[in-house]
């Protein structure tokens, strides 16, 4: 059985995005491995929330991983901040974590250059808490969009680092996991290849959104005046709808308009009313759950208990073999 772990910054609600690339993916992985998924609030304060958005979007994380159906009885599901052994191993691995080092990781760079006002020690050493993270439950995998390849990448050196420098075979050395053949990538429907919060709220697709701002969406989705050559190629934005249609509509609904395509008879606005009647289809049973357990909060506040004291006996096994090694010991 593998250690596998992940985490998520809580920034806002989830989407089919989040939903078809990752979650959709935990759900089936939870079942044949040992899985750790948090929510990492420390990491998010390097951007300063308010504490209410804070508070609002751990919760929305936390609602709605489970709603999409990850199993607090069956993987390990918590907040970082729940678990405070990970401040400790961040302190004994920034110890080992070399400043010039740090200052190379691409993400440390295009913070300096898009927010020279806020460039805090916790940006720095960013990539020294998700080791932590990673590490104090010796994960194997680690299920990462390409963004984060290099903070996992640092994880494996702070690893090694730390094998190396006490002669030990501590930490495992984590990898990235990407989900073989059930990777998937979600267009925007603003046009980009992936859906993302941070293109526009416009451009994706929430699992909590109400039908109406589904269809307001999917209508303002970008298309264009329509092929006018039989069989042409597509343009991004309209494989992006196509897309879409692969994931959440019929073979015989995608190969419908697909034809019509090709034929140049496509009608856009029916093609997206399709997409909107499979969006609502498939995300309510997702947006019924949701407003279910988000008036639950006595039994949100048990899953976060429990996750967390699981949590807190993986890593605190880890963190006294670590203290124990580098020589910290009562006397
Ligand atoms: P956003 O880009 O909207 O801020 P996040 O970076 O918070 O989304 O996404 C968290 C995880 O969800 C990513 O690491 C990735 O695994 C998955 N994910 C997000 N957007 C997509 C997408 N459009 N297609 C596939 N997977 C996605
Ligand atoms: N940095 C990750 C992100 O922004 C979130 C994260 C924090 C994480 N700690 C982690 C991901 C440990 C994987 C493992 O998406």
């Amino acid at each position: 059985m593998e250690i596998i772990l992940s985490g998520i910054r809580p920034t806002g609600n989830l989407h089919l995005g989040n939903y078809f690339g990752a979650l959709k993916n935990f759900v089936k992985l939870q079942h044949e491995n040992k899985c750790f998924f948090f929510i990492a609030d420390y990491h998010s304060l390097t951007t300063h929330p308010t504490p209410a958005d804070l508070q609002g979007n751990v919760k929305n994380v936390l609602v709605e991983y489970i709603a999409a159906g990850l199993d607090p009885e069956v993987a390990t599901l918590y907040i970082q901040s729940d678990v405070k052994e990970v401040c400790e191993l961040y302190l004994l691995l920034n110890m080992n974590a070399y400043v010039g080092e740090l200052q190379r990781v691409a993400s440390f760079k295009e913070k300096i250059r898009s927010q020279p006002d806020n460039v805090n020690a916790g940006l720095l050493t960013y990539p020294t808490l998700m080791a932590a993270d990673i590490l104090m439950h010796r994960a194997a995998k680690v299920p990462v969009g390409k963004d984060q390849e290099q903070h996992l990448e640092m994880s494996r050196n702070f690893a090694n680092r730390f094998n190396n420098l006490y002669k030990v075979d501590l930490f495992p050395i984590p990898i990235a996991y990407n989900f073989g053949n059930d990777l998937v990538k979600v267009p925007g429907l603003d046009g980009s290849t992936k859906m993302s919060k941070s293109n526009s709220e416009a451009s994706v697709i929430y699992l909590c959104d109400s039908p109406e701002d589904i269809r307001k969406k999917v209508m303002r989705a970008v298309s264009d005046s329509g092929p006018t050559i039989p069989n042409q190629e597509k343009p991004q934005a309209i494989s992006n709808l196509f897309d879409l249609m692969k994931t959440l509509s019929s073979q015989d609904a995608f190969d419908y308009f697909n034809e019509q395509y090709d034929k140049c008879t496509i009608r856009y606005g029916d093609m997206k009313k399709q997409i909107t009647e499979d969006a609502i289809k498939f995300t309510a049973p997702f947006r019924e759950k949701i407003l279910e357990l988000s008036s639950n909060n006595e039994y949100l506040h048990k899953v976060a208990t429990m996750g967390a004291e699981k949590a807190r006996e993986s890593a605190s096994k880890t963190l006294s073999q670590v203290r124990e090694i580098i020589g910290i010991k009562s006397i």
